[in-house]
């Protein structure tokens, strides 16, 4: 049975009852047209009684898809492709977990946007001696099968108020969801201020510097911040932490809605300081990048 953050997360141990009732605390955090289907976290299981189980249905919970690219953005960055599946309907900065063929399962959010990218991308870092990732750069390729499930998450543009001050802040590839989230904000006509904060170890870590900082000379209100915890680096790059950085150049926070991506350290120390700054605690979206459990 394919599982990860096995915390009921990332929904990869996804499972349907066919008969019996799964227990609430399993059902918990799915998607309603899926409980009223049965379907259930088997991380989250201890059945109440007897349960008849199967695997989820393709075009349910799960569907079948094909790798259509993969390639690095930097050594340890790779971009990954997939066509994307019949019925599949996402949000950019929702996640997804993709499936392999050993039964592999781990979640990725999702960096394209529906109404401009035709396949589903993916930022997804190389990890050493990573089972999904490791298989992604030395085994997978175009044509390549994989099942993905999905779309799950909050960590989405939805703002009623167009001219609300955006800020997005992740380091790593927590800039994947962010990424998604900035070109559907200014796809839908956002008016406020976006600022997007990236930070990574070193300069080779910012791997996508160049396109947002095309993105931030072509939109007036859209201010892309690069930062490095470990020097040289170019001008217009900052070295030093974060969090601290961002405080520094922005000042109050009030008013602003937040989407914080990452490392689950990282967005926990900035859910903290964004409250402390003047951010409201229903303003606040993240995504946080649990890494998987041994079974
Ligand atoms: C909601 C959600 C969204 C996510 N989105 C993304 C995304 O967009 N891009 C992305 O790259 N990842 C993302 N992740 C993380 C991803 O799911 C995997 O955990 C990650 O890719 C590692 O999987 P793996 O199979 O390659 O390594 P594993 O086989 O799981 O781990 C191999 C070894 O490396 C350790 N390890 C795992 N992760 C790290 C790490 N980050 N740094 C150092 N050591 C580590 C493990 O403890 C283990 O010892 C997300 C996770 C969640 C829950
Ligand atoms: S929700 Fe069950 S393994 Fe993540």
């Amino acid at each position: 049975m394919p599982s990860s953050c096995r915390s009921g997360v990332c929904q990869s141990c996804l499972m349907r009852a066919r008969e019996g009732t799964p227990p609430a605390a399993a059902q918990s955090g799915i998607k309603d047209t899926l409980r009223a289907q049965g379907y259930f976290l088997s991380c989250r299981c201890v059945p109440e009684g007897d349960l008849s189980v199967a695997l989820p249905e393709d075009g349910a919970g799960r569907f079948a898809s094909t790798i259509t690219g993969i390639r690095q953005l930097s050594d340890t960055v790779m971009e990954l492709r997939l066509a994307r599946p019949e019925g599949f309907e996402y949000r950019a900065g929702q996640f997804a977990t993709l499936i392999n063929g050993q039964e592999v399962a781990r979640s990725y959010s999702v960096a394209s946007v529906p109404e401009l990218d035709a396949d589903l991308e993916f930022q997804i870092a190389l990890v050493p001696g990573g089972a999904m990732s490791g298989w992604l750069a030395n085994e997978a390729a175009a044509g390549t099968a994989l099942h993905v499930q999905g779309p799950n998450g909050h960590c989405f543009y939805a703002c009623a108020d167009r001219e609300q001050p955006l800020l997005l802040a992740g380091t790593g590839t927590g800039l994947a969801p962010l990424y998604g989230i900035a070109r559907d904000a200014l796809r839908q006509g956002h008016t406020g201020p976006i600022h997007l904060f990236h930070g990574a170890l070193r300069e080779p870590g910012l791997y996508l510097h160049e396109p947002l900082r095309a993105l931030a000379s072509e939109w007036e209100h859209f201010h892309y911040h690069a930062c490095v915890l470990n020097g040289p680096a170019a001008d217009e790059v900052h070295v030093g932490p974060l969090d601290a950085w961002l405080l520094e150049t922005l000042g109050t926070l009030k008013g602003f809605r937040a989407y914080l991506c990452g490392a689950p350290e990282f967005v926990k120390l900035m859910q903290r300081k964004v409250f402390l700054a003047g951010v409201s605690l229903q303003e606040v979206f993240v995504d946080s990048f649990l890494p998987a459990k041994a079974p």
